[in-house]
């Protein structure tokens, strides 16, 4: 399925009402819930691990796509299944070894997704692509939300010629606002994270905001 999916990433929603939150981009609209998940070693950022991820889950109806900013990733693999992941996306850059990492995230029964940084090249998952079912391209180096957006349209015209017939999603990471959104597209990504650009304002109470960003996106 090629369409594209807007995948609202909740590091830039209330952290006090995560709830709260889901249901309100939800209700607006979001195709996916992006759950970022970061360990203050492989980036210069904190948030959650899988308690807090699997409560998540209890307010989630559609698709929760967790996506780890941490390293090692595979000690914690069957923790995040058990949480309740539907997607699961390690980067490439977190380890020698993603063709395990995948591996044994699809045998933990998720989807399994591969990020690359806006450093690494395509080719780095040249390899990968039987085994993967997203890829994500980060269009900022990952830690923040909000950071300016980084132009990786080239890479992702690349991926999605490596990609060829098989199933395989491309997500973009970064910077995702009404105006790059399209540019994206374009290229081939059928999957869109935005933070800033849905919780803009910072406030659910603003239906609003939400209502016009995700669907301007
Ligand atoms: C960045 C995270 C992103 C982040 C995107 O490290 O992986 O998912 O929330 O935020 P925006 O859309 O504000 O760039
Ligand atoms: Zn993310």
């Amino acid at each position: 399925d090629r369409s594209i999916k807007i995948a609202p990433s909740i590091l830039s929603a209330d952290f006090a009402d995560f709830g709260r939150e889901i249901r309100a981009i939800e209700d607006q609209g979001a195709d996916w819930v992006h759950v970022d998940v970061m360990d203050g070693h492989f980036v210069p950022n904190l948030t959650f691990g899988p308690p807090a991820v699997k409560a998540f889950r209890r307010h989630v109806t559609t698709v929760m796509d967790v996506h780890l900013m941490i390293a090692p990733v595979d000690p914690y693999i069957d923790a995040y299944a058990d949480a309740g992941a539907d997607i699961l996306t390690a980067h490439v850059e977190a380890g020698p070894h993603s063709h395990r990492t995948l591996q044994a995230i699809r045998a933990a029964g998720m989807k399994a997704g591969i990020a690359l940084n806006p450093g690494t090249p395509a080719e780095a998952v040249a390899h990968l692509l039987d085994l993967a079912d997203l890829v994500c391209v980060m269009t900022v180096n990952p830690g923040f939300g909000g950071q300016k957006f980084i132009d990786m349209t080239a890479k992702v015209r690349t991926l999605r010629e490596m990609i060829g017939d098989r199933e395989v999603h491309i997500e973009i990471d970064g910077g995702v606002d009404p105006t790059t959104a399209p540019l994206l597209a374009k290229a081939g990504a059928d999957a869109l994270v935005a933070g800033s650009a849905v919780f803009k304002g910072g406030s659910v109470d603003k239906p609003d905001v939400y209502g016009r960003n995700i669907k301007a996106i």
